[in-house]
């Protein structure tokens, strides 16, 4: 596919998603949002990915949607054309997502982060809600996200705020899987990835898919569900090959089936 506003690429069995408008320091537009997502969605698809990065730059990993093309929008518009809602077929995807963070993360870049499975932050990563600055609020998941991530007091402190945190204190609240330096921000993502994406596919959308519903359901309801799938891969190879290859002392051979 031909992308206008971000770069794809295929290293490994990670499928790479780098936003790219520097011009305006990689907000989300619309075509951003049907890129990312229709990039998002390719991945998916395809058996020979096990893992999707997403990154922007180093200056900014995306500052918020487009506020010059939602400027001008009615109530109206905004709702029949539910302007941001392909962004849920973004956080559908079964593969896991690791978010690569530098710069700005600020809100539509923040709830994009906050839609992966992995935040990697570099040291220079920064991390905001500021929408009421701007007379709205999130609009791509960061109320309910932020508070299930961070607790309700630290989320509310934020959104009603605006105020931007740095990687240490993104860390310290639970918003970022692990802060890293930023000259290794890229490499450490590929390897985290590659990692993950190792592993038997049917364990890993099942592993996903179980961390998913501890954010979605009540906790009776999501052991249920965690049970079901456990038992589900009992009949994968690979859980035959990774128990084998455990009992042998060898290195286990996935075929991700
Ligand atoms: C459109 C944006 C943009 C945005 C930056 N730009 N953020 N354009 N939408 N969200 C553009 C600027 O207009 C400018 O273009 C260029 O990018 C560089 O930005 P500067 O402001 O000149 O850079 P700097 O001085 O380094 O300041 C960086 C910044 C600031 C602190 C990140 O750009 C900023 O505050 N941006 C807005 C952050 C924000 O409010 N995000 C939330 C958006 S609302 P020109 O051509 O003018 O020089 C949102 C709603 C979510 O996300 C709801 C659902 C999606």
């Amino acid at each position: 596919a031909e992308y206008q506003t971000i770069r794809v690429e295929q290293r490994g069995r990670v499928g790479w998603i780098t936003l790219d408008r520097p011009e305006a320091l990689n907000a989300l537009n619309t075509a951003t949002m049907r890129e990312v997502v229709a990039a998002a969605e390719t991945f998916d698809a395809d058996e020979g990915v096990g893992a999707i990065v997403v990154t922007g730059s180093e200056k900014a990993f995306a500052a918020g949607a487009d506020i010059k093309e939602m400027e001008s929008k009615s109530s109206v518009e905004m709702t029949l054309t539910d302007h941001f809602g392909a962004w849920a077929r973004f956080a559908a995807v079964r593969t896991p997502v690791v978010a690569a963070v530098s710069g700005y993360a600020l809100g539509g870049g923040c709830e994009l982060a906050l839609m992966c499975d992995v935040i990697l932050a570099s040291d220079r990563a920064r991390f905001g809600q500021p929408e009421v600055q701007l007379g709205v609020i999130p609009g791509m998941g960061g109320t309910q996200r932020l508070v299930r991530a961070l607790g309700y007091y630290k989320a509310a402190e934020l959104v009603l705020t605006g105020r931007m945190i740095d990687a240490a204190e993104a860390e310290r609240v639970g918003l970022v899987s692990r802060v890293v330096p930023a000259t290794d921000l890229l490499d450490e993502a590929q390897t985290v990835a590659q990692t993950i994406a190792e592993k038997p596919l049917p364990a890993l959308y099942a592993a996903k898919a179980a961390l998913d519903a501890a954010l979605e359901t009540s906790l009776a309801e999501g052991l249920r569900f965690e049970r079901q799938a456990f038992a589900g891969l009992f009949d994968t190879a690979d859980q035959k090959e990774g128990m084998a290859a455990f009992r042998e002392k060898r290195a286990p051979s996935f075929t991700h089936r």
